[in-house]
């Protein structure tokens, strides 16, 4: 199996490039999360943002040890900018992992997530050989739910009360994904393009 090294998974989308993170992403990251809305539903970080929180976090997860952990700043080439993050725990006993993700607020609307989320789904199975992925979002987080959908998560039940957040529980949607559902996705993916060409031509 693939083994997780930091200098040498960096991926690209369409539309963005996945770098993985750097120390001097804070600027980036602080100026980004500073809009309403981008911490609502993140469990280490609360509104207004600090640049402590963020170099906290950031020196916490630059220490993490190489195999567990990855995180990918998500870059918009026009600017050279971070512009969100996308992260994978792997457990790899289990061969498997997890997915969390936010993006700035100026860039939501026009499916970028789903794009990130899906490039690093296909990272996951075809190159780390993954079995099983795992996705989670607090139930209000329509926009995240939808994320999940789209790519191809199965809902597959619900915490309660599962995550504490600036002073609530909160019940939170647990989503898996399979090596098997992946390869039924890409095939349907795969199948919608070729009718959006077909069409087209
Ligand atoms: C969640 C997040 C990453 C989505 O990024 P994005 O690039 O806007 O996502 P996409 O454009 O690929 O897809 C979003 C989907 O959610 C839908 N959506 C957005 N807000 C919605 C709402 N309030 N109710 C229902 N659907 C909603 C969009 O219409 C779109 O679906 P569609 O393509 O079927 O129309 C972004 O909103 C974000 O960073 N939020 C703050 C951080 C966060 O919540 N991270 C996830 C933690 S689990």
């Amino acid at each position: 199996m693939v083994e997780l090294e930091t200098d040498s998974v960096d991926l690209e989308t369409e539309r963005l490039k996945l770098r993985v993170l750097r120390a001097d992403d804070e600027d980036d990251i602080v100026n980004f999360m500073a809009e309403r809305g981008v911490t609502e539903f993140l469990l280490f970080f609360t509104y207004p943002i600090q640049r402590q929180q963020v170099h906290a976090w950031l020196e916490n997860v630059l220490a993490a040890p190489l195999g567990h952990c990855i995180y990918w700043s998500i870059v918009d080439p026009k600017i050279n900018k971070t512009i969100g993050i996308i992260s994978l725990t792997r457990d790899q006993y289990h061969r498997k992992g997890e997915i969390g993700y936010w993006l700035a607020k100026e860039y939501w609307g026009r499916g970028l997530m789903t794009e990130v989320v899906w490039r690093v789904i296909q990272y996951c199975f075809d190159t780390l050989r993954l079995h099983r992925l795992e996705l989670t979002h607090m139930v209000a987080n329509k926009a995240s739910q939808r994320v999940a959908e789209k790519v191809g998560f199965q809902l597959e039940g619900c915490w309660r009360e599962g995550h504490w957040k600036e002073g609530r529980f909160l019940d939170v949607k647990i989503y898996g994904m399979l090596d098997v559902d992946y390869v039924r996705t890409k095939k349907h993916f795969a199948a919608a393009k070729a009718a959006e060409v077909a069409q087209s031509s």
